[in-house]
């Protein structure tokens, strides 16, 4: 409109002056149209732009400071071209959706593949329970030869239940960000003692020696959660024992580096394929040969190892050959390291 009359009025005045100075030649006509026209076409696109531009930006803005914060704020005003922030913010936007719709795709995955593993553990010692009482009930009971067997089994089962509850309870609470950690300073060897006496029964059923490496008596201070450091030697060690051979050895050694100390945890057992090993963290993965062994586990105990460790800002690896043996490694802080005696410093 404005841009109209303005041009308008420019050929108005055109005209009147034209008339005044008595030009009146055909070419003087054309350059006076030439001009009213390059300043209509001037006068729209200025005012169609400042409207557009006017209307984006407070659409921009008001997108910005209701979704970005103040940071976004400061960022429009530095930059002026309003068009080309908003094609960047789309763009980012529209990335920043797909990302978003991959992770919630995986989680959605994940979150079935997971209730499915549950129930699957659930379903198979409920189902043998349920056989085993009612072929009690069905007379069984009576029957000396099977009544305390089925309930031997019974309770066996009702015991893999109760594992499977209490390391799902585990997982569901690290993974909530639920796990307290309480760090001291304590003897780690004194540690590896008393884990060697807890499972000392199960070893030796097993036939398996457990073993201090060489020079590994000697006082060895670490600063972690104590009760976490001894879920995480027990998981392995039984593992070593679970999956280990008859005859063999369970060794535990401790390593000296710059600002931790590198425990593994070593057996002589039926080992993992190559293939395995880069899965055997995740919940509720049981190589072949584990499960055809059929030893009672949940597939949960080094998903839960796993936490533990990275809760420590540590790390865990492990290395394996089939009908040679495993060994897991992980790292935790030495009391007198590096880092410890720079704290110590400051
Ligand atoms: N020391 C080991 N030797 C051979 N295989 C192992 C060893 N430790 C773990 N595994 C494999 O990793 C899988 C996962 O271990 P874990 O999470 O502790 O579950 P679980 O002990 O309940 O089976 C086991 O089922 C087994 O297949
Ligand atoms: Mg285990």
């Amino acid at each position: 409109m404005i841009a109209a009359l303005m041009a308008m009025l420019v050929f108005v005045l055109a005209m009147i002056a034209l008339e005044w100075l008595q030009l009146d030649h055909w070419l003087m006509s054309i350059i006076l149209a030439s001009i009213t026209f390059l300043l209509l076409w001037l006068g729209i696109r200025f005012v169609l732009e400042r409207f557009i531009y006017d209307r984006i930006r407070l659409i921009y803005k008001t997108i910005r400071s209701t979704k970005l914060g103040k940071a976004n704020k400061r960022r429009l005003e530095d930059n002026g071209d309003i068009i080309e922030n908003v094609n960047r913010d789309v763009e980012q936007w529209a990335k920043d959706r797909a990302d978003e719709i991959e992770l919630l795709k995986r989680n959605e995955t994940f979150r079935r593949e997971f209730l499915g593993n549950v129930s699957h553990e659930l379903k198979t010692p409920i189902t043998t329970i349920q056989g085993y009482v009612l072929t009690l009930l069905d007379g069984g009971m009576y029957d000396e030869a099977i009544n305390k067997k089925y309930l031997l089994r019974t309770a066996k089962n009702i015991n893999r239940l109760i594992a499977v509850v209490n390391d799902l309870d585990e997982i569901s609470k690290i993974e909530s960000g639920m796990m307290q950690m309480n760090f001291t300073r304590f003897n780690f060897s004194a540690l590896v003692k008393d884990v060697f006496e807890f499972i000392e029964i199960k070893a030796n059923k097993r036939k398996i020696v457990l073993h201090f490496s060489n020079g590994f008596e000697s006082n060895i201070m670490v600063e972690a959660d104590q009760g976490r450091v001894r879920q995480v030697l027990i998981n392995l060690v039984d593992n070593s024992l679970k999956y280990g051979t008859s005859g063999g050895t369970t060794t535990i050694s401790a390593f000296d580096m710059d600002e931790n100390y590198l425990i593994e945890v070593a057996d002589t057992g039926i080992g993992m394929d190559q293939v395995d090993l880069p899965r055997i963290f995740e919940r509720f993965y049981r190589t072949e040969k584990s499960r055809s062994r059929d030893l009672g586990g949940t597939g949960l105990g080094l998903a839960i190892v796993k936490h533990i460790i990275e809760a420590h800002r540590q790390t865990i690896h492990v290395r394996s050959k089939i009908d040679v043996g495993t060994t897991f490694s992980f790292t935790l802080a030495k009391v007198n390291g590096k880092k410890a005696a720079a704290k110590k410093a400051e």
